[in-house]
Parts: C-alpha cells; sequence; structure tokens
C-alpha cells in the first residue's frame, strides 16, 4: 500500500483464564510494541489497541471447578493481565474487555447487519450433549480424538497438536468435559458463517495479493486451509456465558466467542475513540489506515481467513495489511504449560528481578519465535544481559558518561576538526534509523534489536580504538572531539533503543538531560541533524543501566522450574485405580487366539499408527495397532502376539482394523506384548494383564 495515513494495530485478546508469561510476550506483545512505539516515534497516527477475551468455555470451566461465577474469574484475571501490560510498558492507546457494555453492543450489532443482509445460514443440526450435565457440548466442552492427527486429546474447536480447526462433531470418540459422558446427538438451531461462499474472494486476496508480503508461516496456513475447502462455521453457540444471539429464535445461546473476541478490537477502538474526542472510524475504514494484527500461530485461520470475511459480508470495513504471527516459545526445551506450570509468569518475573523489564524484553526479542517455534532458557537470559546489555550498551554509555563529567563537568565539549575516523562513525550513525526502520517495517524485529546492539557496538570500538583516557594526556582538543562523537552515538542510543528498551531509554534521556531536545521526529532527526547532543548542553551523572546476573541468581529461577517439573510428575504417578469388576460371562466373551504378525508398515501421516497382517490361526487379517511410538516396523515382524479376534471392526483413518492385539504397560510406562511365549510380560509376573488394556 502507498504510505499510510494511520495505523490500526491489535494484538491478540489474551483469555482471561490465567496470568500471561513469557510466551504471550516474546509471540504477540513485545513486538507489537515495538512497532506502535516506532510508529509514534516516527511520527504516525497510531491506535495501539488490546484488551481481555472474557468469554469462551475455558472460563465457564474455570469458575465451576472454583465455585464461583465466571464474572468473577474474568474480573480477576483482567486485573493481573492489564497490569503485567502496564509493568512491561506495552503502550496501549487502550486496553478493553470483551464484557464492556460497549463491546456487548458492538458485537450484536455486528452480527444483526450480517443478519439483515442474509449472510448467515440458518441451520438445525445435531449437536452432541451431555445429558446429565443437560448442555450441549461444544469447543472445550468436549474432548475427542483429532480426526486429522489422532491426537487423543483434540478438542471440541481446535486440535492443539497439529492446528486444525475443528467442529465438535468431527472428534473421535468424544467424551464430555464435564462429566466424562459419552455425549448423544440432540438437535439445535444454529447460525453459521458460509466460508466456503467468500473462497473466491479468499483465494484473490491472499494466495495472489499477499503471496509475498505476509510471512512463509502464515501464509502456508491460509493455503492449506483454502486448499482443503473452506466450509460453513457455526458463529452460535447453546451457552449461556457470552452476547445473547441477537435474532428470532436466539434465546438460550450466546455468539461464538471466535465470532466476537475479534469484534472486540473495534470495540476497544471506539472506546479509545470517545475518550480521546476522535472518530473511531477512519482507523477500521478508511483505505489509506494500515492494519496489522500480532497474534501468535494458533490463532492464524481466525485472522486471516474468519475475520476477514466477517469483515468483508459487513461491507464497510478494510481488511488487514498484515499479520505477522509468530511461532511458538518453549522453555527449557519444553512446551509453555499453565496447567504443568511450566512458565515464567510475568507478575513473579518482577518480584524476582524487580525494575528490569526491559532484560526480559530484550532477551525474548532476541530469541523471538519468529520463523520457527524456538527455545527460551535461563542460561541465554544470562548471556543476554551479562554479555549484550552490560557489557556492550551498558558498558559504552557509563564510559561516555563518566569521562564527560570527569573531564568537562557533564557539559558536551565543543569539537574541533573531525578525522576521517570520526566523520566515518558519525556517517554510520546517520544510517541507523534506517536500517531499524527497514528491519521493523518487515516485522523483523529480532533483527531490528541487533542492529540497535550493532549500534552500541559501533560506539565501544570507537570508544576503545581512539583512547580518549589516554589521549587526554596530551591532547585536550582531540580528547574534547573524540568525547564529542562519542556523546553524539550515545544520544542516537538514547533515541533508538525506545522501542525495544523503553525503560532504559527513558532513564537514558534523564541522564543526558535529552528531553528537552527532544522532538517530535527525533528518530528521523538522527538521519539528518549531526548534532544531537550539542556542545554546552549539560548532561547528568551516570547511573548504571544494566547490572550483572550472577550464576546463583539463574539457579535459582532454574530450580523453580525443577519443583514445577518435580510437582508435575508427582501429580502424575497416581495408579489407574482398578475398573469396575466384571463377571466370569463377560471375561469368557473375549476369544482370544495366538497370532504372528505377517506384515508391519507405519500409517502414511500418523505417528502412532502401524497397520499389520496377522495369521490368528483361523485366518489372515488387517489390523491397525497405536503402537508406532514404541516399535518399528521392522522388528515387530513374525513376532507372535494374543490376539482379540471377535472385536467389532472398526475404520482408524480409513482402514478397516480386524481385532486388537493386547498390550500392556510396565509399571515403568514401557508398552509390552501380551507375549504367548516365553519372556517379559506374563511370566516374570510385573504386568497384569486386563490392567491397562488398550486398543492397539
Ligand atoms: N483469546 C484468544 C487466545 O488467547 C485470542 C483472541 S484474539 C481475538 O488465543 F481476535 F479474538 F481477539
Ligand atoms: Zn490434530
Amino acid at each position: 500500500m502507498n504510505k499510510p495515513k494511520r495505523y490500526t494495530i491489535t494484538t491478540a485478546l489474551p483469555y482471561t483464564n490465567g496470568p500471561i508469561h513469557i510466551g504471550h510476550l516474546a509471540g504477540v506483545y513485545v513486538p507489537a510494541d515495538i512497532y506502535a512505539r516506532y510508529l509514534r516515534l516516527t511520527g504516525n497516527d497510531v491506535a495501539f489497541i488490546g484488551g481481555s477475551d472474557e468469554h469462551g468455555v475455558p472460563i465457564t470451566i474455570k469458575a465451576k471447578n472454583e465455585g464461583v461465577s465466571p464474572q468473577d474469574i474474568v474480573d480477576k484475571y483482567h486485573a493481573i493481565i492489564k497490569k503485567s501490560f502496564e509493568d512491561f510498558g506495552i503502550t496501549y492507546d487502550n486496553y478493553s474487555r470483551t464484557s464492556a457494555p460497549i463491546h456487548h453492543e458492538t458485537a450484536s450489532e455486528f452480527f444483526k447487519t450480517l443478519d439483515e443482509k442474509d449472510e448467515f445460514m440458518e441451520e438445525t443440526t445435531e449437536q452432541l450433549y451431555d445429558e446429565e450435565a443437560n448442555q450441549f457440548l461444544a469447543d472445550r466442552f468436549v474432548i475427542g480424538t483429532c480426526p486429522k492427527c489422532g491426537n487423543e486429546e483434540a478438542y471440541g474447536d481446535q486440535c492443539e497438536n497439529c492446528g486444525t480447526s475443528l467442529n465438535a462433531t468431527d472428534l473421535i470418540n468424544p467424551k464430555s468435559a464435564i462429566t466424562g459422558n459419552v455425549p448423544t446427538l440432540k438437535k439445535t438451531k444454529h447460525w453459521f458463517l458460509p466460508l466456503d461462499k467468500h473462497e473466491a474472494f479468499l483465494k484473490e486476496w491472499i494466495l495472489e495479493g499477499h503471496k509475498k508480503d505476509w510471512k512463509p508461516n502464515v501464509y502456508g496456513q491460509c493455503k492449506s486451509w483454502i486448499d482443503d475447502g473452506l466450509r460453513p462455521r457455526a458463529v452460535t453457540r447453546d451457552l449461556d456465558w457470552g452476547i445473547p444471539v441477537p435474532a428470532e429464535g436466539g434465546e438460550g445461546k450466546v455468539l461464538y466467542v471466535w465470532f466476537d473476541a475479534p469484534i472486540g478490537y473495534i470495540s476497544s477502538t471506539k472506546e479509545w475513540a470517545a475518550r480521546e474526542g476522535k472518530n473511531w472510524e477512519p482507523y477500521w475504514k478508511d483505505e489509506d489506515t494500515k492494519l496489522v494484527h500480532f497474534i501468535g500461530k494458533d490463532n492464524i485461520v481466525f485472522h486471516c481467513i474468519i475475520f476477514p470475511a466477517m469483515l468483508k459480508a459487513e461491507g464497510s470495513y478494510i481488511l488487514p495489511d498484515n499479520v505477522p504471527a509468530n511461532e511458538f516459545l518453549n522453555l527449557e526445551g519444553n512446551k509453555l504449560s499453565t496447567s504443568k506450570n511450566w512458565a515464567v509468569w510475568l507478575h513473579e518475573y518482577l518480584e524476582d528481578f524487580p525494575g528490569q523489564q526491559d532484560v526480559l524484553r530484550y532477551a525474548l526479542n532476541a530469541n523471538a519465535p519468529e520463523t520457527k517455534d524456538n527455545d527460551f532458557t535461563w542460561k541465554d537470559f544470562q548471556a543476554r544481559n551479562n554479555n549484550e546489555l552490560v557489557a556492550i550498551f551498558g558498558n559504552f554509555i557509563n564510559r561516555v558518561v563518566v569521562l564527560t563529567n570527569k573531564y568537562y563537568n557533564g557539559i558536551v565539549p565543543e569539537p574541533s576538526d573531525f578525522e576521517t575516523v570520526d566523520e566515518e562513525t558519525l556517517a554510520a550513525v546517520k544510517a541507523y534509523p534506517d536500517v531499524i526502520a527497514s528491519s521493523i517495517e518487515r516485522y523483523r524485529f529480532r533483527e531490528a534489536g541487533q542492529e540497535l546492539m550493532n549500534l552500541a557496538r559501533l560506539g565501544n570500538k570507537y570508544l576503545a580504538d581512539a583512547e580518549p583516557w589516554k589521549v587526554i594526556k596530551e591532547d585536550e582538543a582531540r580528547t574534547k572531539t573524540i568525547m564529542y562523537v562519542a556523546l553524539q552515538i550515545a544520544s542516537a542510543l538514547a533515541t533508538l533503543s525506545e522501542p525495544f528498551l523503553p525503560f532504559t531509554s527513558e532513564k537514558l534521556k534523564r541522564i543526558l538531560c535529552h528531553s528537552e531536545l527532544d522532538s517530535e521526529s527525533q528518530w528521523n532527526d538522527i538521519k539528518t541533524n549531526e548534532v544531537l547532543l550539542p556542545a554546552n548542553h549539560q548532561i547528568g551523572k551516570a547511573e548504571l543501566l544494566f547490572s550483572k546476573i550472577e550464576d546463583k541468581t539463574i539457579q535459582t529461577q532454574l530450580d523453580k522450574l525443577e519443583a514445577s517439573k518435580k510437582a508435575n510428575e508427582a501429580a502424575n504417578k497416581t495408579v489407574e485405580p482398578q475398573k469396575d469388576t466384571i463377571t466370569f460371562e463377560d471375561f469368557t466373551k473375549l476369544d482370544m487366539r495366538v497370532g504372528t504378525i505377517l506384515e508391519a508398515e507405519k500409517m502414511p501421516k500418523t505417528k502412532k499408527l502401524l497397520k499389520l497382517k496377522v495369521d490368528t490361526g483361523i485366518d489372515t487379517r488387517t489390523i491397525v495397532s497405536g503402537i508406532a511410538e514404541s516399535f518399528s516396523a521392522e522388528e515387530i515382524i513374525g513376532k507372535r502376539v494374543t490376539v482379540l479376534v471377535n472385536l467389532a471392526p472398526r475404520a482408524l483413518r480409513g482402514v478397516e482394523s480386524q481385532g486388537m492385539i493386547l498390550m500392556t504397560e510396565t509399571p515403568e510406562g514401557k508398552l509390552v506384548f501380551v507375549n504367548p511365549d516365553t519372556s517379559t510380560a506374563l511370566s516374570t509376573g510385573d504386568t497384569e494383564v486386563g490392567n491397562g488394556l488398550q486398543i492397539s
């Protein structure tokens, strides 16, 4: 697009069912804040929009578990999350919440408009129902096997293993998350957004229009969605927590959380505009506005396909120019997990590292999962701090400020003739605003952060080579020039570091008494204006910007994680209780035979499944067995096994499985065959047939 007149920058609205951790910060909020701050520093009109996502099933589940109301839950976490954002210097123009009246109104109106324009299909279909809980089961209220990847813990709306977005009725072996019961089917009416109707437009807009400028991970996910064929998506639910469906027949139903939440960006913008006496509409409706959504990869389809289809259907809105989604951040080699407490919580970080927000912002940005999942380690955090922030940035600033105070009582000296090295250095400084800007505008925030550090490196090298502490003894005029040049670098760092290290930038500006020099266009001034800190300007005293982080501090954090791991292991060690007693008649129904595996091959595109040909003594048949993670096809060919032959056949990934290979688990959790011959399983007595027999 041409140079935008204004920017609307949105960040995924976090669910208020828990606090936020480093994964959220690294994936969404730090990059978005870098972007917003940079745009403001370069004189742009910016609406930086956030808020809490307060609907959805997990919130009601949590409320139920804790015996409080959903509103209690969202009030608690909205406050905690909002504070974390403030503490970490995320400069929202507005941070709203989807339980706010303005949001209910906005989302409701949006729905009504689409309804009036006939953009929905209303259909009565059979949905999963929990008879005991008296409730329809949608989204996270139902757990089952993902039809795409076989993950047994997929949710009714999405499989977190393969990222596929699902309908509850797609799940294989669904179970209620409330009672554990197998759901029944019950008829109910819902409103559907016919994504298929928007397919042609989405193809053109994304596949042709954004092939070049969207990140490959984002583009790839969109393409695979579109290639799979788009289907109508229900945008209403039979639940009682959410925004009531504003239509005839909508009683007792609410808008699907993923329908209302992105509209939250619009409501939050409205709230901001009303407060500031501005008009919100250009920020969402003017073609000269650049709309950018910052999100994590699990949100891609909602922001690139579904929300744009909603906006398009409504008709008066612009579409996102880009959706720079990040991949996931891991912690010390493992997936971040709220339930396993495998996380660095932002509020806890601040208790352990008070005032050190910038260190975390810097380390997270330096390791941001921009193109692939990435790992946060405390060692790396320490190294980024000690080797970069302290040794390069902090060291340079400290030397400049200390020497200026020592030699000139803090007054910027008058330079005399520049030598080549001075001119080259000043010219290099001038190039940095554009170098950093170019990385930021391409959403390469890691690279941008490294360029900032390169400027500090340049300063360090300049001082180390020029050695003013030696020159002062023989050439006062030359020393003044050197210190003058070094002070210009320090000043450029004060401005250019703001998006990345906002607290440090502020402190540095205070030390340099910079504020009286600040201007609307300070970022661009560096490119044109050689004199950033003029001669005779008085600066303040030195203060440490960063301090070294010791090994023992890092060890404390590692110990904390180790404790989480231990607690989890203990919690998971609960042995399955014995199942209900069965009668001897029940048992005799099982027809078990000794069979031989004749052939075995891995089922394509599955992790767990092997397709076997088994000679059962009666016949040769195909059995699909979920043991591929424990055994290779090669090692089990020829093996004698126990086969349950009268199990009703069932289709697994399109292959009919005609029986079951009996397996059991050792107390250590190792999967073993119920072996008809010698060996481990039965004869050593360390396992029992019938305990943990699993469908294999
Ligand atoms: N709450 C969602 C999540 O945490 C994100 C919602 S983004 C919005 O994954 F667009 F819907 F607001
Ligand atoms: Zn899956």
